[in-house]
């Protein structure tokens, strides 16, 4: 579940509490006047927020307590924004044909493949308990440096693979790709 907090500024984020029903014909009216505005943006300014929350859990390896709730908080956001571009950003392009479909296909595989998470939670666990050996600790910083490492290419390979062909929509698809947005991300994207 996407909360207020992946949500960018510029965005009136109390339209998402207590409007259901109203905000999404709002939204619709000014995102479909002007399709170009905002497509891909907020998805831009989320993944970019991904990778200095990432960076900013490396940074707190003193404190394994902090690390571990930063780490679990990130990853459980991460989840569902791979959840969101599987289900409805992706799944458009892959429908309609868009775009490179097999790094399409390579970027939902490696959604369903991201390395690591329970060792680092593991890990992450026995440092808090103040049992890991330095062994252990190292071991684990260096898996989340490697799960950072891969989320980073990810974020860059969706970028290079999705933002072109998004911002190059006709006015007819970008309605088809609006209708596979669930109502919190119809709101956002
Ligand atoms: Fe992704
Ligand atoms: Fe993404």
């Amino acid at each position: 579940m996407t909360t207020s907090d992946d949500l960018p500024a510029s965005l009136t984020v109390p339209y998402l509490v207590g409007k259901a029903g109203s905000y999404k014909d709002e939204a619709a009216t000014a995102v479909v006047e002007d399709p170009k505005e905002g497509r891909a943006k907020n998805w831009l300014w989320v993944h970019d927020r991904y990778r200095t929350q990432a960076t900013a859990f490396l940074d707190l390896k003193e404190d394994p307590s902090k690390q571990m709730a930063a780490f679990a908080k990130f990853h459980k956001k991460l989840e569902s924004h791979s959840e969101f571009e599987d289900t409805q950003l992706f799944k458009f392009f892959v429908d309609a044909k868009i775009g490179n479909q097999d790094t399409l296909e390579e970027l939902q595989k490696q959604h369903g493949n991201i390395r690591l998470v329970s060792e680092i939670t593991e890990g992450l666990d026995k440092m808090v308990a103040g049992s890991a050996s330095d062994e252990e600790k190292a071991a684990t910083q260096e898996k989340l440096e490697a799960y950072v490492k891969d989320l980073m290419a990810h974020l860059d390979l969706e970028e290079k693979t999705i933002t072109g062909p998004w911002m190059q929509l006709t006015p007819e698809q970008y309605k088809t790709y609006r209708s596979y947005l669930s109502w919190m991300y119809w709101f956002m994207y």
